[in-house]
This record gives structure tokens, C-alpha cells and sequence, in this order.
């Protein structure tokens, strides 16, 4: 029978990279921590509208990237593309709204039918955090902070610049966008194809497009910034100071309006140079909108969200020699003894697994290979002598110990 493959876009993860992940999760998960949130986990898949809704039909990840399917009992599903509507739809569905504010972290899988390329996925990582309820700028710059404190923890500070702009409140975003069409419209023959399309249902992503043949038309398009109303300017320069005051540096980047269709005021994101095309390491912003698509109360709220996959490419692998014990029997014979001493072993806490024997010094190597430090080897001649040999992989050396010492010399 033919071999079968993984999905394109997936991922298998094994123990170096595995610890990467891992490193980067639980350093999230502090820094998070630090700054007041609280861990929460959601579903990974929601009722297709969660998605449908706030994102926009029209946005690239509704209209192309969902992985949507009816379910056994003829209910539409969506396997989530990000995390921020499914938390949303949850503080509204559980009654959570009485609680807010809320600072929540999640970690988790997210699907988006891309087109798989380095940094790339169609199951990829994300950690992230959403601060609902809160509505000032502050908080617009402590989650920034938090992005960026994450970010320096891993060592990718130096890598990483900041972009930031603002998308201003409901009022603001209307009138750029009628300026947009106006003049997108006008220049319709010069835009590609991509963009032509998008003119009608979400003229903003214009502003977002690779296409090489659009650059000179975004170039000369309006600027958001003078369409923003007193109050928008008012919060974004707010959002400036407090990053100002945090020592945070950053770019005001005009044509930044993120993927997703829910964003209003300040929008963000982290950027490093060293993954390509897809250099976005952390995006957010603040998504005051987002609740009452989805058919609850007006909740301020903003949060972002980090690709752990290419933060992971990032960081070099951490190889460390494996803390786990390796037991190894010379013989068949000797397989009861060492069952025992796995026994005793784990009743002191001491992590350690069993290897069936065969050639000795091919085991070794096999043991090796996986980075583990101590191997105790046993043979009929240690068990006579009530002893085990322990070997240290890492230096070569080897000692006799008495059974009764050996809890007390292993230190693991
Ligand atoms: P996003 O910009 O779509 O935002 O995704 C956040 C991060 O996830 C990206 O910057 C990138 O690092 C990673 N990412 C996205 N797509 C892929 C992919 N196909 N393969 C690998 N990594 C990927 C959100 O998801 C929002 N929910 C962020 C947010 C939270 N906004 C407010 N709160």
C-alpha cells in the first residue's frame, strides 16, 4: 500500500523544536503574567459565523482561507483562523460581560487554507492576549508593551521594529473609505486584478496589496490620518506618549491596516526582517466593533497575537542533554531487575525509561543520538554483585555503584 503523506501546510514537531515551542509559549505565558492576564483556553472550532461575521465575508481569511465544513448534525463549522472572535463570542455566551474588565492569555492550533510557503502554515501556533473591556489608550500601549517585553525576553528585540497607525473610530473609517473609493476608482485601470475586486467590498486591504503593479497607486492614495476625527487623533496620540514614556520605539506606518476587518483606532504589528516575505513575528490592535458583530454589547477591547511557527525559526534550537534516565539491560535475563529498578526510580521522582537489549554498543548509540546524559547498564555480573554500571555519555566516564547508593549517586 502507497505511504501517506502529511496535509500540505502541516507540521510535525519533534524534541529540539518541540522545546523551542514549548520555550516560547511558557516565556509568553510569563510575560503574560506579568502583566495581569489569566490563562483561558476556547474551542478550536466555533459555528461558522463567530468568523463570518467580524472578519468580513469579504476578508481574504472568510472569503479563501476557512476550513468550513458542516458537521454530522448539519451545523456549519469553522475551524478557527485566530483566536480573538472566538473569546469574544465566549464573554458574551457565558455571561462574562458582569466580569469585565478581563485580561485573558490563550495558546492554541489556528487553520488558514494558505498558500504553504517558509513561515507559512495551514496549522499554525499562536499565543496571544485580549484585554476586553478596557477602552483608553493606556491600555492600547500596555498590550503593545507586553508584545514588545515578550519579544525582548526571547532575544529578538534588535530583529523586531514596530509599525503602528491608527484606523480611527466608526465616523473616521467612513469617511476614508468613501475618499479610497473615490480615488481608487479613478485609477481602476492601473490596479491589478486582486485589487479591482476588492474595490467594492473592502477598498482598505487595497492599501495591503504585494501586487508590484499597485505600488505607485497606494503610493499617491489618500492618508488616514487626515481623515481622522479630534477624537481618533486625540487617542492615538495618547497611545504615542505612553509607548514614548515606555523607551518603545516605533514607526507611524500609514498603510498598515491588518488582515482582519475588525481593528478600529490602534492598529500594530512586530516585524522582523530575518523570515522574508513573511516577517510579521506579533499583530493586533483594538477592536471596540468586534462584540456587537457578533451580537452582544458595545465592549472596548484590544489584544494581539503572535505566530509561535515563526517565532520558533527564529530561536536557535535548544539542545540540551535530556534529563530523562536511560536504563539498559545487558540481556534478556536481566529485563526483571531493571523493571524493578524503573519501579524505584519513579517512585523517587526520577524520570527514566527502559531500553530492551540487543547489541550494547549500538544501544548506546541510539541513546546518544537522543541526548541523554546517564545510562545505567546492567548485566548478569552487576546483578551478582548487587551493582549497576553508570555512564556518563557526555564525558565518557563510568562508575560502579552499589545498589543501595544508587538513588543517592544519581543525580538527574
Ligand atoms: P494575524 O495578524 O492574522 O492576527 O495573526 C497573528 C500572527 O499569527 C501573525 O503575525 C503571524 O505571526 C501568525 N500567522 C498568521 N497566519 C499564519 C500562517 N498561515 N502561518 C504561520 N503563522 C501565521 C490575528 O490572528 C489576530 N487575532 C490578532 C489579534 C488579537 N488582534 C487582536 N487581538
Amino acid at each position: 500500500m502507497s505511504k501517506i503523506q502529511s496535509v500540505r501546510g502541516t507540521k510535525d514537531i519533534y524534541s529540539s523544536v518541540m522545546r523551542s515551542y514549548n520555550h516560547i509559549i511558557n516565556e509568553a505565558r510569563l510575560v503574560a503574567e506579568l502583566f495581569g492576564y489569566e490563562e483561558a483556553s476556547f474551542p478550536i472550532f466555533e459555528k461558522a459565523e463567530v468568523f463570518s461575521r467580524p472578519l468580513g465575508v469579504a476578508s481574504d481569511v472568510v472569503s479563501k482561507e476557512t476550513y468550513t465544513f458542516e458537521d454530522r448534525g448539519g451545523e456549519k463549522i469553522t475551524l478557527r483562523p485566530e483566536g480573538t472572535a472566538g473569546v469574544i463570542r465566549s464573554i458574551i455566551s457565558e455571561g462574562k460581560i458582569n466580569d469585565l474588565p478581563l485580561r485573558l492569555f490563550y495558546s492554541g492550533p489556528m487553520f488558514r487554507y494558505e498558500r504553504p510557503q517558509k513561515g507559512r502554515l495551514r496549522q499554525f501556533f499562536q499565543i496571544g492576549i485580549e484585554s476586553i473591556g478596557n477602552h483608553g489608550p493606556l491600555e492600547d500601549a500596555e498590550v503593545i508593551s507586553c508584545g514588545a517585553r515578550l519579544l525582548k525576553r526571547l532575544g529578538f528585540q534588535r530583529d523586531c521594529v514596530l509599525n503602528i497607525n491608527s484606523l480611527g473610530d466608526a465616523e473616521s473609517r467612513a469617511l476614508y473609505r468613501k475618499s479610497l473609493v473615490d480615488y481608487f476608482s479613478k485609477n481602476l485601470e492601473k490596479l491589478s486584478k486582486l485589487s479591482q475586486s476588492r474595490l467594492s467590498l473592502n477598498p482598505l486591504r487595497i492599501l495591503d496589496s504585494k501586487e508590484p503593479q499597485d505600488e505607485e497607486v497606494i503610493f499617491k492614495a489618500p492618508l488616514f490620518s487626515s481623515y481622522l476625527n479630534n477624537l481618533s487623533i486625540d487617542h492615538f496620540e495618547k497611545v504615542k506618549s505612553f509607548l514614548d514614556s515606555s523607551g518603545i520605539e516605533y514607526s507611524h506606518n500609514e498603510k498598515l491596516v491588518r488582515g482582519l476587518d475588525y481593528y478600529s483606532h490602534t492598529t500594530f504589528e512586530f516585524i522582523t526582517t530575518r523570515l522574508g516575505s513573511q516577517g510579521t513575528v506579533l499583530g493586533g490592535g483594538r477592536y471596540d466593533g468586534l462584540s456587537e458583530m457578533l451580537g452582544g454589547p458595545s465592549i472596548p477591547a484590544v489584544g494581539f497575537a503572535a505566530g509561535v511557527d515563526r517565532l520558533v525559526m527564529l530561536t536557535a534550537n535548544l539542545e540540551e542533554n535530556s534529563t530523562i534516565l536511560s536504563i539498559l539491560p545487558v540481556e534478556e535475563e536481566n529485563f526483571e531487575y531493571c523493571y524493578n529498578l524503573l519501579n524505584i526510580f519513579r517512585e523517587n521522582d526520577i524520570k527514566c525509561e527502559i531500553f530492551e537489549g540487543g547489541n550494547l554498543s549500538k544501544n548506546l548509540k541510539k541513546i546518544s543520538k537522543k541526548n541523554r546524559k546517564l545510562v545505567i547498564i546492567v548485566g548478569d555480573e552487576e546483578i551478582q554483585n548487587k551493582q549497576v554500571i553508570l555512564k556518563d555519555l557526555s564525558t565518557g566516564e563510568q562508575i560502579k555503584i552499589q545498589e543501595t547508593d544508587i538513588l543517592e549517586k544519581i543525580n538527574v
